[in-house]
């Protein structure tokens, strides 16, 4: 048993995925059952060797560009995969051997969330509520509750979840993972894709509940100022590992100036990646 006043250690873990080659496809049928036999497995390492630790109360902030490795990391840790080496535990319990004790305490937000399209968003969120063992008007008003607090138009909670904008079906997920009282959120991109408001309701929320829940959150990001306004620790991500991590000042603090202005956090960036960091439109 790790300790659990870590609220969620990674130590080592690595796991790679084998992306088979492709050849181009006007080949004889024949051709094609030969390569298959004989074709080329490569193999990428999406996450390699990564170790970090969440205490209870921070937000953990992981910064990196497309492809780079959030996602796999924060599936990882949630129990959607398994790591090839290395171990996770949350609140002290390893989360391949204990994951439904695991999977108990943490929610994950991410842009691929699904719902009942036909289904408005109250309905949707009180049938999540209900999986959990929460009564049926509590979910409701709760709901509602986050919902506002998220900027959410309270005329829209209503309507068909298919009629509402991808923005607008972030909110919701955000608000599907925070009915239930998850002692560690991993939040995935949570503000990729909104507008400046809601990008910023939906930062004050995040903020608000680590001051209210002392939860541990872990957040994928692209956006520097979004990961040096939330995050009380930032690891660059590249290629699947970690190249630096610290606190902003700290990553700063070791990336020299190029003209004599202090770095900023995206100087440190480029200077470590040799990467311009940039979000999907
Ligand atoms: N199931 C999978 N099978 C094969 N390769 C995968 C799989 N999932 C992810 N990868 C690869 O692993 C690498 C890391 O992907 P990942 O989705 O973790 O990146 P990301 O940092 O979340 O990117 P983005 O910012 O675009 O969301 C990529 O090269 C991706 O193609
Ligand atoms: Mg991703």
């Amino acid at each position: 048993m790790e300790n659990p006043l870590h609220g969620l250690a990674v130590r080592g873990v690595t796991k790679r995925f084998h992306r088979t080659k492709r050849t181009k496809n006007k080949l004889r049928v024949y051709q094609k059952i030969i390569n298959f036999f004989k074709r080329e497995k490569e193999i990428i390492r999406a996450v390699d060797d990564i170790s970090l630790e969440v205490g209870i109360g921070e937000i953990y902030g992981i910064l990196g560009a497309n492809g780079s490795g959030k996602s796999t990391l924060i599936r990882l840790i949630s129990t959607l995969l398994l790591p090839d080496t290395g171990s996770i535990h949350v609140f002290g319990d390893d989360v391949v051997t204990h994951s439904l004790k695991v999977r108990r305490v943490m929610n994950r937000v991410s842009v691929e969330a699904s719902f009942f399209k036909r289904l408005s968003s109250t309905e949707n969120l009180i049938y999540a509520a209900r999986l959990y063992g929460i009564p049926a008007p509590e979910a409701k008003r709760k709901a509602q509750q986050i919902l506002e607090r998220l900027g959410f138009d309270a005329d829209r909670m209503d309507e068909e979840m298919e009629h509402l904008s991808r923005g607008m079906q972030q909110k919701v997920a955000i608000a599907r993972a925070l009915l239930t009282t998850p002692m560690l959120l991993l939040l995935d991109e949570p503000t990729t894709g909104l507008d400046p408001k809601s990008k910023r309701d939906v930062q004050a929320f995040i903020e608000d509940i680590r001051q209210e829940r002392n939860a541990v959150i872990v957040l994928t990001t692209h956006d520097m100022v979004e990961a040096e306004k939330l995050c009380d620790k930032i690891a660059i991500i590249d290629n699947g590992r970690f190249i630096a991590e610290g606190t902003v000042e700290e990553l700063i603090a070791n990336t020299p100036s190029e003209n004599g202005d202090p770095a900023t956090l995206e100087d440190v960036f480029i200077a470590l990646t040799g990467k311009q960091i940039e979000e999907e439109a």
